[in-house]
């Protein structure tokens, strides 16, 4: 699939189960390549400026004591890392994104709030973190690790780059309970998502992509106990919003 085809309103993928890893991969960087500038905004408008709350949680539960250097993985537009560097006056911030697109989107920000001495985005792999051991106090992924094949191998590269009783964090869009909330979610995504992502993105397949990868996530105790997997200690899931969100913490 060529980056132009996500441009037309007529681009379709195959469902998350039909996918192979590297059709994924494709994929998601075509997507996030094609909403590029929308993305923020659509971010407000599909979660009722959520996202922007979930965020805030994620920063408040950091426990900086060693290198005060955080690290976002996935970084997007670099919302997380703002928030993590307005919140940490002490902390220097590094996000690392394999959409280059999305990275220069995310420096434009950067810049604009004055940042730059204390907040580095570039281009950089989950899956291949290029950082030494011990490097930092904290990471964190933000909605990226839905998106990502292997997860396993995302989560021990993060663990990898933190210091011994660092912390891995993963916020993530999750399906609540079985239930009121449930129900009520599920006709969000199926019934209300895609007509409001036809209405704002050029792109309205890649919000197709986002509801079957949301419902194609590990549950709550499948994803801890691939967090314990990799090795990571006292790990935990806060769901937030009944559920449509999980953070989910882990330590070195
Ligand atoms: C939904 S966005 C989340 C962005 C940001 N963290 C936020 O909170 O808004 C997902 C991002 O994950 C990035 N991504 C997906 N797989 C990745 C990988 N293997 N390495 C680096 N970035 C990846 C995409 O390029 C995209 O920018």
């Amino acid at each position: 699939m060529k980056s132009e085809d996500a441009k037309t309103q007529n681009v379709e993928y195959p469902s998350v189960q039909e996918m192979n890893d590297d059709q994924r991969i494709g994929i998601v960087k075509d997507i996030f390549a094609s909403v590029t500038d929308k993305y923020d905004f659509l971010n407000r408008v599909l979660s009722g400026r959520r996202d922007v709350a979930w965020r805030k949680r994620t920063v408040s539960e950091m426990n900086f004591f060693k290198t005060n250097r955080f690290l976002d993985v996935a970084t997007g537009t670099g919302d997380l890392a703002l928030d993590c560097a307005n919140t940490y006056q002490e902390v220097n911030v590094t996000g690392v994104d394999f959409v280059q697109k999305m990275v220069d989107k995310g420096i434009e920000k950067i810049s604009n709030q004055n940042l730059e001495d204390r907040v580095e985005l570039k281009w950089g792999d989950a899956t291949n973190i290029d950082f030494n051991d011990n490097s930092f106090d904290v990471t964190a992924i933000a909605f990226g690790i839905r998106n990502i094949p292997d997860m396993v191998k995302a989560l021990s590269e993060m663990k990898r780059v933190i210091v011994d009783n660092g912390q891995v964090m993963i916020l993530e869009l999750t399906t609540p309970e079985p239930g009121f909330w449930r129900s009520t979610y599920s006709f969000y995504l199926n019934g209300v998502l895609p007509q409001l992502a036809k209405i704002f993105t050029k792109n309205p397949a890649a919000y197709e992509y986002l509801v079957d990868s949301i419902l194609n996530f590990p549950t709550q105790k499948e994803f801890v106990a691939l967090m314990e997997s990799v090795g990571l200690k006292n790990s935990l899931a806060i769901p937030l919003t009944f559920g449509v969100c999980t953070l989910y913490i882990g330590q070195k």
